[in-house]
């Protein structure tokens, strides 16, 4: 059974097909991505997935369950993480209460025992702490874990995000465009990182990325949508000598 079903997914906004007829399959440790112009449909995907949009039509399944009505929250809890195209993280946070807060709807205690600092609430407040600053270690994001994170670089900001992301103990990564306005410095950073996530974590990592270096360097599998539609799907080699792929990114050198 794959892990992430995808079938017949489609959804209108108004007259406009955002996405159409978008069929997928990723299995365990997969590492995928999900390219495509400006406009094409990649990040709608990504929020149909997540729970963020309802299908016009058809399904998703996760892990066997389908996930039509739920939340972004219950999709969550099946195991499924995300970043954003545009960074979102809490401004008036620490980096280490960022990671410490998104973890606290699988928590696992209630309100209750919140309330009266019970033995339960405290073992798993110092177990959250604990990921909190394993992930950060491993992500050489430790010196910053007191810092606000819009002191931080643009580069740093998107490890937050993705380490933030990991503190879920996702099955399914979901990365909408991690290199987006790094330099090539923290480009390099960032292939080496989700490198490390994907050998250490039993994690299957989608992506939707436009610089090509970081796709080819960690995909095995490519789809191409454009005006909502796929295009192509494939290799990476059989994705760069794709016609219909080249004629989409005409007059576009990210390809
Ligand atoms: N909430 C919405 N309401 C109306 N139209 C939307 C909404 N979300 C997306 N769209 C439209 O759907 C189409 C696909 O948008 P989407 O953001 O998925 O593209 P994308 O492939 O992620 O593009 P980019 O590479 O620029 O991020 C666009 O025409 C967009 O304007
Ligand atoms: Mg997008």
């Amino acid at each position: 059974m794959p892990l992430l079903e995808v079938k017949g997914l489609t959804r209108r906004f108004g007259g406009l097909i955002a996405v159409n007829d978008f069929n997928i399959d990723l299995g365990e440790r997969e590492m995928v991505a999900l390219i495509g112009p400006n406009g094409a449909g990649k990040t709608t995907v990504f929020n149909l997935v997540s729970g963020f949009y309802q299908p016009s039509e058809g399904a998703i399944t996760i892990n066997g369950r389908d996930t039509k009505g739920m939340r972004p929250h219950q999709v969550t809890s099946l195991g499924v993480a995300r970043t954003f195209q545009g960074i979102r993280l809490w401004g008036e946070m620490t980096v280490l209460d960022n990671i410490r807060v998104s973890q606290h709807y699988r928590a696992g205690y209630s309100l209750l025992d919140c309330f009266l600092r019970t033995k339960k609430y405290m073992v798993r407040e110092k177990e959250i702490e604990r990921i909190a600053w394993e992930l950060l270690e491993a992500m050489d994001l430790k010196e910053y874990a007191l810092e606000l994170p819009r002191n931080l670089s643009y580069g740093m900001q998107r490890r937050v995000e993705i380490a933030r992301a990991m503190s879920l103990k996702p099955s399914l990564l979901l990365l909408d465009e991690p290199a987006a306005g790094l330099n090539s410095a923290d480009v390099e950073g960032l292939i080496k990182l989700v490198r490390w996530i994907h050998d250490t974590f039993p994690v299957t990592i989608w992506m939707i990325e436009h610089q090509m270096k970081v796709v080819m360097s960690l995909c095995t599998r490519i789809k191409v949508v454009d005006f909502g539609a796929t295009i192509a799907d494939g290799t990476p080699e059989q994705i760069q000598n794709n016609p219909l792929v080249i004629k989409a990114y005409l007059g576009d050198d990210t390809i």
